[in-house]
C-alpha cells in the first residue's frame, strides 16, 4: 500500500467517524425474518388475519425483550404472504417465502394448502410451524421440517366419535362434510372411531359447494331418522346447517369438529345456534394462565377479542423464536434441530413436539352453545 493509499483510508475512516457511520466490523442487530402465510383475502381471511395478529404479537414481544441470538442482539420481522385458501396459490406463496431468506414459516390455515406447501418447505429445508391446519397427514408424511402446535383431527374428531357413542348414546349417526382436505379428514376420523366401536352410521354424504345449504343432504339425514349429525367443515356452513335443521324440525343433535367455536357461528346461526356442540383443539384460554394473559394482550393490542386460532399463531411464532435463541442461530437447519428439543408453556398449553413434529399430548375440548354463548363442557385427551 502506498503512502497515498494509507492517507486516503485514514481520511475515509476519520470521515466515517465524523458523520457517525460505524466501522464496517461493528455488528448491528441480527435481522431475522419469520415468514407468515394464511388466507389474508377471501372468505377465510378473518381466520388468517386473526392468526397473523397472534404471530405479530409474539414478534413484537420478542423485539421488546431485546432477545439475543448467540451474543448478537436480534430484531425479528414478520414477512406475510396471502395463500387465499387455495392450494396452488399456497404453493406459490411458500416458494416466495423460501426465496425471501426466512428462518422459519408460521402457516398455513387450511389443510388443503398446508399439505402441498409442506413439500416446498421440506425441499428448501425451512421449518414450517403449523398453527391451524389439522389433517393428520400433515405430520405423517415423514418430513423433517414440519411441526404443528395444534392437535390434529385424529385427536379432535376421534374424541368426538367416542363421546357421541359413550356419552351422547347416539344410535343413528349421520356424517356430512364440505369435501375440503380438512372437513373430509375430520369426517373420516369420526367415522373410523364410530365404526371401530360398533356404532351405526345411517348417512355419510358431503357437499363441495361453499355457498350451499346442504338441503339435499339434510333431507337424507331426516329421512334416515338420524339422532346425531356430525359435520366436518367450517363455521359459515355449520351455521347454515343448524338453521336449516331448525327450519326442518329435525331431531338430530348437531355436533361439529374444529373451526366452529367462534363468535361468527353464533352471530350467523342466531337462535338456531342454541344447543349446538363442537370440538375444538386445546383447552379454553381462560383455563390457562398464559392463555388469559394472551387474550388480554390481544384485546389491548387490536381492540377486539381473539376470533379462533390467534393463540396458536402466537405459540408457533414463539416456538420459532425460542428455538433460534436456544440454537444461538437463525440458520433454518440449526433452528429445526432446536425445535425438536424445546418445551415451553404457551398461550395454548405446553408446546413440545414428538418425533414426527406433532404436538405432544394434544387435548380437545367439547363446547356447547348455552344461552347464546359457547360454553366448555369437557376436555379430552392429553
Ligand atoms: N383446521 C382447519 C384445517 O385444517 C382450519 O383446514
Amino acid at each position: 500500500m502506498s503512502l497515498l493509499d494509507v492517507m486516503k483510508s485514514a481520511a475515509a475512516l476519520a470521515c466515517a467517524f465524523a458523520i457517525g457511520i460505524p466501522p464496517a466490523s461493528a455488528a448491528g442487530p441480527l435481522a431475522v425474518r419469520i415468514g407468515f402465510v394464511a388466507p389474508l383475502s377471501g372468505d377465510n381471511a378473518r381466520y388468517g388475519k386473526d392468526i397473523e395478529n397472534g404471530a405479530r404479537l409474539a414478534v413484537e414481544e420478542a423485539n421488546a425483550q431485546g432477545l439475543k441470538i448467540g451474543d448478537q442482539a436480534a430484531h425479528f420481522d414478520l414477512v406475510s404472504e396471502d395463500d387465499r385458501a387455495d392450494p396452488r396459490t399456497g404453493v406459490e406463496a411458500a416458494q416466495r417465502l423460501t426465496n425471501q431468506n426466512v428462518s422459519a414459516v408460521v402457516g398455513h390455515f387450511n389443510s388443503g394448502t398446508t399439505i402441498p406447501a409442506s413439500r416446498v418447505y421440506e425441499s428448501a429445508g425451512i421449518p414450517m410451524i403449523v398453527p391451524a391446519a389439522t389433517n393428520p397427514l400433515i405430520t405423517s408424511q415423514g418430513y423433517e421440517n414440519v411441526f404443528t402446535v395444534i392437535p390434529n383431527d385424529a385427536q379432535n374428531a376421534g374424541a368426538a366419535g367416542a363421546y357421541a357413542l359413550d356419552v351422547l348414546k347416539a344410535k343413528r349417526i349421520a356424517i356430512l362434510d364440505d369435501r375440503s382436505a380438512f372437513g373430509q379428514g375430520e369426517a373420516d376420523e369420526f367415522e373410523r372411531v364410530v365404526r371401530s366401536r360398533g356404532g351405526a352410521i345411517v348417512v355419510r354424504d358431503y357437499a363441495a359447494n361453499p355457498a350451499g345449504d346442504f338441503r339435499p343432504q339434510l333431507d337424507k339425514v331426516k329421512a334416515a331418522d338420524a339422532d346425531l349429525l356430525f359435520f366436518g367443515g367450517l363455521d359459515v356452513q355449520a351455521a347454515s346447517i343448524v338453521k336449516t335443521m331448525k327450519a326442518m324440525g329435525m331431531r338430530a343433535q348437531f355436533v361439529a369438529g374444529g373451526g366452529v367455536v367462534n363468535r361468527d357461528f353464533i352471530q350467523q346461526a342466531g337462535a338456531a345456534a342454541e344447543g349446538a356442540m363442537a370440538w375444538e383443539y386445546g383447552r379454553p384460554l381462560a383455563a390457562l394462565p398464559e392463555g388469559q394473559r394472551f387474550a388480554q394482550n390481544y384485546r389491548n393490542r387490536y381492540g377486539v377479542g381473539v376470533l379462533a386460532y390467534a393463540p396458536f399463531g402466537y405459540d408457533a411464532a414463539w416456538a420459532a423464536i425460542r428455538a433460534m435463541v436456544a440454537a444461538k442461530s437463525s440458520d433454518p437447519a440449526a433452528l429445526r434441530a432446536a425445535l425438536k428439543t424445546i418445551g415451553f408453556d404457551g398461550a395454548t398449553g405446553r408446546i413440545a413436539f414428538d418425533e414426527r413434529g406433532a404436538l405432544k399430548n394434544g387435548v380437545s375440548t367439547l363446547y356447547q352453545v348455552r344461552q347464546g354463548a359457547w360454553t366448555p363442557v369437557v376436555t379430552s385427551g392429553g
